[in-house]
């Protein structure tokens, strides 16, 4: 069996490499996967890093993109893969997440019937403002076979008419849902002790018995709007007062503060001895700065998630989740970019040390059963 899958990414390349690396250890003899990087991420500490580290193959094809706005970065890939489909003729392309990568994978495969596999269905913010809002609705009703991480996922995708308990054969319009845990949990229960003995950044950052925040910004919503950039800057400056803060910075973050942060709030923060603002740093120094951080706060989907796996308390820099079962739990808050929500939630956890990580992610094989479902699917 061959498939095609799509990253581009730097989200999307961290969870390519679960599904590689069962490939490998488990179906090297049955499945064939072609891979294509679209260059959406393109810096090397946003995407060569994890092909290293994380011994991911090199990409087959990789058609440079860059960046440039959403239609026409979306036009670019979804030529680049049309042609690529029509060469490779695999049985499946395999699709991850949100990102206009996936928008083009889907579109790209959909019109010419190659059989999507979705990665990270039924996920919803439920606001349509957010791109990647349209990328996975679009993506989800292209798609085959369905991949959802949590019961959520697997609910929204009922509300908006998939049907559960549907027979073979599985097509575009006879789709398939399946709930099987998050892929993202894979890769942090398999690297979390290998991060351990392989990177030193606890150390080269000075952080070993200080307790510290580590923080990630990256949402257009976020990046874009220089109110709420300053917000959310002015809370970090405040909560130095009292915590170090580690920062890994996101290109798009590093081009906007220059941009929509007024001079003397970029003064502030270049100046605090406390803020360590750092490049973007590999997987396994981020699950390192995780595991060892006193709380998270970010804005990204896939960091909110890794600071429950950790069991950190989260704040999020959104005013909503798809990942509803975070909040729920009481072990992340929505804050939005609101100066004094930011604090409020920082208090609370600081009154609330004690919380409780049920484990709603699955069992840290999520790779293994979606490639069983896709060899099924061929066998039956
Ligand atoms: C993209 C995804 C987002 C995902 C995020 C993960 C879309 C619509 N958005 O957002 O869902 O959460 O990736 O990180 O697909 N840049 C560089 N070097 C790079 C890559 C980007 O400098 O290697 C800069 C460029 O100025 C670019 C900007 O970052 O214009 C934004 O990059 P882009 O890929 O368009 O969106 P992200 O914000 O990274
Ligand atoms: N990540 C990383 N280095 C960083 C910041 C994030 O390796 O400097 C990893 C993080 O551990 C997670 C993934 O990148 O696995 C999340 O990607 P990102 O925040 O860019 O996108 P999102 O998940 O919001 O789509």
């Amino acid at each position: 069996m061959k498939l095609v899958t799509i990253i581009g990414a730097r989200p999307q390349i961290i969870k390519a490499a679960a599904l590689s690396r069962a490939i490998r250890n488990h179906y090297a003899n049955q499945i064939q996967e072609v891979i294509v990087h679209t260059g959406q991420h393109y810096d090397d500490n946003m995407s060569e890093v994890f092909f290293d580290e994380l011994q991911i193959p090199s990409p087959d094809y990789n058609l440079h993109v860059g960046s440039a706005s959403h239609g026409v970065q979306t036009a670019r890939m979804t030529e680049g893969i049309e042609a690529i489909l029509i060469k490779e003729q695999p049985d499946f392309i395999v699709l991850y997440g949100d990102t206009n990568s996936t928008l083009a994978g889907a579109v790209a495969a959909a019109k010419i019937h190659v059989p999507i596999v979705h990665i990270e269905a039924g996920l919803r913010s439920f606001n349509k403002s957010m791109p990647e809002e349209i990328n996975r609705i679009v993506c989800d009703h292209c798609s085959t076979l369905l991949f959802s991480p949590t019961l959520a996922g697997v609910e929204n995708l009922k509300r908006e008419g998939f049907p559960l308990d549907n027979d073979r054969p599985y097509t575009i319009d006879n789709p398939k849902v399946y709930h099987c845990g998050d892929i993202m949990y894979d890769n942090s229960l398999y690297f979390a002790n290998v991060a351990e003995e392989k990177t030193d950044i606890i150390k080269r950052l000075a952080l070993n018995d200080k307790p510290y925040i580590l923080a990630t910004i990256h949402r257009d919503s976020n990046t874009d709007h220089p109110e709420r950039l300053s917000a959310i800057f002015r809370s970090i400056i405040k909560l130095s007062e009292e915590c170090q803060v580690v920062l890994p910075l996101h290109p798009r973050t590093a081009k906007l503060s220059k941009a929509n942060l007024d001079e003397e709030l970029q003064k502030q923060i270049f100046s605090c001895q406390n803020i360590k603002l750092i490049p973007p740093v590999s997987f396994l120094e981020m699950i390192a700065l995780e595991r060892h951080a006193q709380l998270i706060m970010t804005d990204s989907g896939g960091v909110q998630k890794e600071a429950y796996f950790f069991k950190k308390p989260c704040i999020i820099l959104r005013s909503e989740t798809e990942w509803v079962e975070i909040v729920e739990t009481g072990n992340a808050i929505l804050a939005d970019a609101n100066e004094s929500h930011i604090m409020e939630a920082w208090q609370h956890f600081k009154d609330n040390p004690h919380i409780d990580f049920p484990n709603i992610f699955g069992d840290g094989h999520a790779a293994e059963f979606v490639l069983d479902k896709i060899i099924s699917f061929k066998v039956l």
